[in-house]
């Protein structure tokens, strides 16, 4: 399934199956409604070269250095592991390493790799030096990160040939490769195939600052007119999230266009943006009827995860994804053993009475 095929089913089978959606189809179902342009919008607006990259300055550093290093021996760059939350660059990321290296990017997602046929076909198919992008590598099948294993060490891959009796085990060599693996997930990952990544970077939200810059160079390719108070408005509304703050220039681009000029100032894209329900603190629809759940149906928690996902009618790996990494960063959420605990900060911006022991359990 395509990211486009989801943008454009209906947000509640969306959510139903969202178990077995890529990060990006999540990211793509949560701002609704979305919009066949969505998976199109992502590819138009994708950073190609390193300094397109907004942000992220140390992960950007640390790549500069390892891909000039390859470059200069000619080999294949070392494992990298790309984590952290849905649309803040980690397919762009991978696909920047393969450019600046100028070597093919070949690319598939784990629960795309059933058996270990897949992965082999993939693998003696590559031209040496090539990118090997794994998304979602926290859903490959256990079998087949041992498959990987030593594929990604020693360019080595046993399969067996034959069958019964007659079966036998032939190791074939790889060219060189770099594995380029995304997940959003680390904690889904095993130890030993962590262990096999040379570089791991983890992919933090965006400060205001960055998204505003992003969003900017956005409108210039969209070529609208965007003043420098209105990006700073969809950025503060972002969710610390580049996919996001694009989908939301797009959804504003098209309300200023029918209710004003097509100018895009700080006022247009708040009333824009409160018009499609994401708030001051850009929260949207399903942010907000979390945490109002968690304060008003149980008293500021702790609730867990599974009572959580029932009670508002998510998936508990988008919650978990998706939703819960923002919320927690932005003080509204704590995770504790028993459970999701709401904060005062959160009962105060959903203008909820703060009961006197909130935040102590
Ligand atoms: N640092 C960045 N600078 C500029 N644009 C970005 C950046 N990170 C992400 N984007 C934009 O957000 C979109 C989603 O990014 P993507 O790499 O697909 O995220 P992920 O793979 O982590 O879900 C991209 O198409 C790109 O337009
Ligand atoms: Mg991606």
């Amino acid at each position: 399934m395509t990211a486009d095929a989801v943008g454009h089913a209906p947000i509640k089978s969306a959510r139903l199956i969202s178990g077995d959606l890529t990060d990006d189809e999540i990211a793509a179902a949560r701002l609704q409604p979305a919009t066949s342009s969505d998976g199109e919008l992502d590819r138009s607006l994708r950073p190609r070269k390193i300094n397109e990259f907004v942000g992220q300055d140390n992960v950007k550093a640390q790549l500069e250095i390892f891909i000039t290093a390859a470059r200069k021996r000619g080999e294949p760059l070392d494992h990298v592991l790309f984590a952290g939350p849905p649309g803040l660059g980690k397919t762009s990321l991978a696909q920047i390493v393969a450019e600046e290296l100028d070597v093919p990017f070949v690319m598939t997602a784990g629960p795309a790799l059933e058996k270990k046929g897949d992965v082999a076909a993939f693998l003696t198919a590559l031209e040496p030096n090539s990118v090997f992008f794994v998304d979602e590598i926290h859903r490959l099948p256990r079998a087949l990160e041992e498959t990987l294993y030593p594929a990604m060490e020693d360019r080595k891959l046993p399969i067996t040939v034959g069958q019964g009796a007659g079966a036998r085990v032939v190791t074939l060599d790889l060219p060189p490769f770099t594995l380029i693996g995304a997940t959003t997930r680390t904690g889904l990952l095993t130890t030993p195939l962590r262990d096999r990544f040379g570089v791991f970077h983890r992919l933090e939200h965006y400060g205001h600052d960055d998204l505003a810059a992003i969003v900017t160079r956005s409108a210039s390719i969209l070529e609208c007119q965007l003043d420098p108070a209105g990006a700073v408005e969809i950025a503060r509304r972002s969710r610390g999230t580049p996919r996001v703050v694009n989908r939301l220039l797009n959804r504003v681009r098209d309300y200023a266009e029918v209710k004003a000029d097509g100018q895009i100032s700080e006022q247009i894209a708040a009333d824009a943006l409160n018009m499609f329900e994401v708030d001051a603190e850009g929260l949207d629809r399903m942010d907000r009827a979390m945490l109002e759940t968690i304060c008003s149906k149980f008293g500021g928690g702790p609730v867990g995860l599974s009572t959580l996902a029932a009670s508002v009618g998510e998936a508990e790996d988008t919650i978990e994804d998706v939703i819960e990494p923002y919320l927690l960063g932005q003080g509204f959420l704590q995770r504790t053993p028993r459970g999701r605990i709401a904060t005062t900060a959160a009962f105060e911006h959903l203008e909820l009475p703060v009961p006197p022991d909130a935040g102590l359990f």
